[in-house]
C-alpha cells in the first residue's frame, strides 16, 4: 500500500529498551537469590557466563541515568524470580524485592516507565529439581511469585508481561543452556510444560486484573511471518503450518483461550497433546491480555514438506534458523532479504508483515520488547564505538513501524534489544546488542565502563523528534 500520508507515531509512544535479568545483572549469589537453571545449565565455554555480566545489579542507577541522557519512555527489564522467593515459593527475600522497588523508583524519577518482564528464562533451580514445568505445582509457585510482584510494585507498575518467548522454550529448548549431561526434554514433555505454562500465564492475567486495578499485562512472544518459498500451493500450505505452529498456537492461548485449531490437531496426530485435567479450559478461558508484546528478529521462507528426513536441516539452529520438521515444513532461502553474521534473517518489510498479521488476528494494542541486531561491536582507541549497522537496523525498522501505524496496526511502543550490551545467550559479549557499550571482555572484566555508541546517539535524535526524521 503506497499512503498519500503517512501518520505519525502516537504521541505516548514508549519509545523504550530492553533486557532481561540474568543477561545483565551479575550478582547471581547476592543478598539471597538461589540459583535459576540459567545459573545450573550447561552454556559454552569459551564465553563469558552469567555471574557478573554487565553488572547492572550494582550500577542500575548509573546505567537509568544514561537510558534517561538518551531520552528513553520506557526501560523493560525482567525481575529474577530466584531474588524474590529463593525457594521458589514461600519465604520473601526482602532484599530482593526492595532491590526492584529501587529499580523501578529510578526509572519513575527520569520519567522511565518500566515495563515489567515477569519470567524471562530462570525457573528457579529448587524448582526445577522438583520437576520443573513438568510439575503442575510449578503452576502455583508461578501465581504465588506474581502476587508477590503485584502487591509490592502494583501502585508503580503498569506495564507487565507475563513470560518471554514461550515459544522459544518449548521449540528450542536448548536455546538457554542444556541441562547437565546435555538431555532435553522429550517433545511430549514439551507440550505437557507449555501447557502448564499456559495455565500460570492465564492465572496470572487474571490475577493481574484482580489486584492491580490500573495494571495491563501481555504474553511476549517471538513473532515471525513465514513465506512460501514459491506460488505453488503446497509452499503456502507449508509456510501456514509453520507460522501456526511456531507463532499462532502460542498467542492464541492467552487471547482465545485454547489452542489453534491446526495446532491441536498436530498435536494429537504427533501424540504429543499435553494432558487437559477438569477445569483447565475454565482456567484459559477469559484471560484477556490487554495487549501483545512481541519480539520481532526476522522472517522465515518456507517450502512444502517432502514427508521424509531431508526435511530437517543437518546443522545447528536457534530461536531465529529454522531447522524444518519433517511432514511439517523445510527451510528454504530467501534471495530478498539479508542476512545477519550470525544467519539470521534481516528483513524490515517482514516486520511490517507480522505486525499486520499478529493485529489482525488479535485486534491488541502492540508492544515490541526486542529487536535488534547483534554484533561484534569494535571500541576504538578514541573510546568510540560505530555502529552504524546497528543504526541501519533500527531505522529500517522503525520506518516499518510507520508503515504499520499507517496501516492501523495500533502500536503501543518499541523497546530494542538492548539497552546496553548483555549477555548473549548463545555467544557472550562476542555478539553484543546495546546502545551502550560494556567494557568486558569475554573472561576479563576490565572496569566495566559504560560507553555510549553512536546508536546511543542517533536513537537520542529519534525520540527527541518523535520519530518524525528517521
Ligand atoms: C531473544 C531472547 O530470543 O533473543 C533474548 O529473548 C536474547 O534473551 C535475544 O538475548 C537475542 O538472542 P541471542 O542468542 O543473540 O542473545
Amino acid at each position: 500500500m503506497i499512503y498519500e500520508k503517512l501518520l505519525d507515531f502516537p504521541k505516548d509512544f514508549l519509545w523504550g529498551a530492553s533486557t532481561s535479568a540474568y543477561q545483565v545483572e551479575g550478582a547471581w549469589d547476592e543478598d539471597g537469590k538461589s540459583p535459576s537453571i540459567i545459573d545450573m545449565y550447561e552454556h559454552p565455554k569459551e564465553y563469558a557466563d552469567f555471574k557478573v555480566a554487565s553488572d547492572h545489579y550494582h550500577r542500575y542507577e548509573e546505567d537509568i541515568a544514561l537510558f534517561a541522557q538518551m531520552g528513553l519512555k520506557a526501560y523493560r527489564f525482567s525481575i529474577a524470580w530466584t531474588r524474590i522467593l529463593p525457594q521458589g515459593t514461600g519465604e520473601v527475600n526482602q532484599a530482593g524485592v526492595e532491590h526492584y522497588r529501587n529499580m523501578i523508583r529510578a526509572c519513575r524519577k527520569h520519567g522511565i516507565e518500566p515495563v515489567v518482564t515477569m519470567y524471562h528464562f530462570d525457573l528457579p533451580w529448587c524448582l526445577e529439581e522438583k520437576g520443573g514445568w513438568n510439575n503442575r505445582a510449578t503452576i502455583d509457585a508461578f501465581v504465588e511469585y506474581c502476587a508477590v510482584l503485584f502487591r509490592e510494585y502494583g501502585d508503580e507498575v503498569t506495564y507487565w508481561l507475563t513470560i518471554n518467548e514461550q515459544n522459544t522454550m518449548i521449540l528450542h529448548p536448548g536455546a538457554i543452556g542444556l541441562p547437565k549431561g546435555g538431555k532435553l526434554p522429550s517433545r511430549k514433555e514439551l507440550y505437557q510444560q507449555n501447557h502448564h505454562m499456559m495455565l500460570a500465564q492465564a492465572r496470572a492475567m487474571k490475577l493481574c486484573h484482580q489486584m492491580c486495578p490500573k495494571g495491563k499485562i501481555g504474553p511476549a512472544l517471538n513473532l515471525t511471518a513465514m513465506y512460501p518459498a514459491t506460488c505453488d500451493p503446497a509452499d503456502s500450505i507449508a509456510a501456514h503450518n509453520w507460522e501456526v505452529l511456531r507463532c499462532w498456537n502460542f498467542a492464541d492461548v492467552p487471547v482465545y483461550g485454547w489452542y489453534h485449531p491446526l495446532g491441536w490437531r498436530y498435536l494429537e496426530d504427533r501424540g504429543i497433546a499435553p494432558e487437559v485435567l477438569e477445569g483447565d479450559r475454565e482456567t484459559l478461558a477469559g484471560a484477556n491480555p490487554d495487549f501483545l508484546a512481541m519480539n520481532y528478529y526476522s522472517t522465515a521462507t518456507i517450502a512444502a514438506s517432502r514427508g521424509d528426513a531431508s526435511d530437517v536441516a543437518p546443522r545447528a539452529g536457534d530461536q531465529q534458523i529454522m531447522l524444518g520438521e519433517q511432514g511439517v515444513y523445510r527451510p528454504a532461502e530467501n534471495p530478498y532479504v539479508g542476512k545477519t553474521k550470525y544467519g539470521w534473517v534481516v528483513d524490515p518489510v517482514g516486520f511490517r508483515s507480522t505486525l499486520r498479521r499478529a493485529y489482525e488476528r488479535y485486534r491488541l494494542p502492540i508492544l515490541i520488547t526486542e529487536n535488534g541486531i547483534g554484533a561484534p561491536d569494535t571500541l576504538e582507541a578514541d573510546g568510540t564505538i560505530h555502529d552504524q549497522y546497528r543504526i541501519d537496523f533500527l531505522r529500517d525498522h522503525l520506518e516499518q513501524i510507520r508503515l504499520a501505524i499507517t496501516d492501523g496496526v495500533e502500536m503501543l511502543g518499541y523497546c530494542p534489544w538492548a539497552a546496553l550490551d548483555v549477555v548473549s545467550t548463545h555467544q557472550g559479549y562476542a555478539k553484543r546488542y546495546g546502545f551502550i557499550y560494556v567494557d568486558r571482555d569475554e573472561f576479563d572484566l576490565k572496569e566495566l565502563r559504560r560507553i555510549p555508541k553512536d546508536s546511543f546517539y542517533w536513537y537520542q535524535k529519534v525520540i527527541a523528534q518523535q520519530g518524525k526524521n528517521l
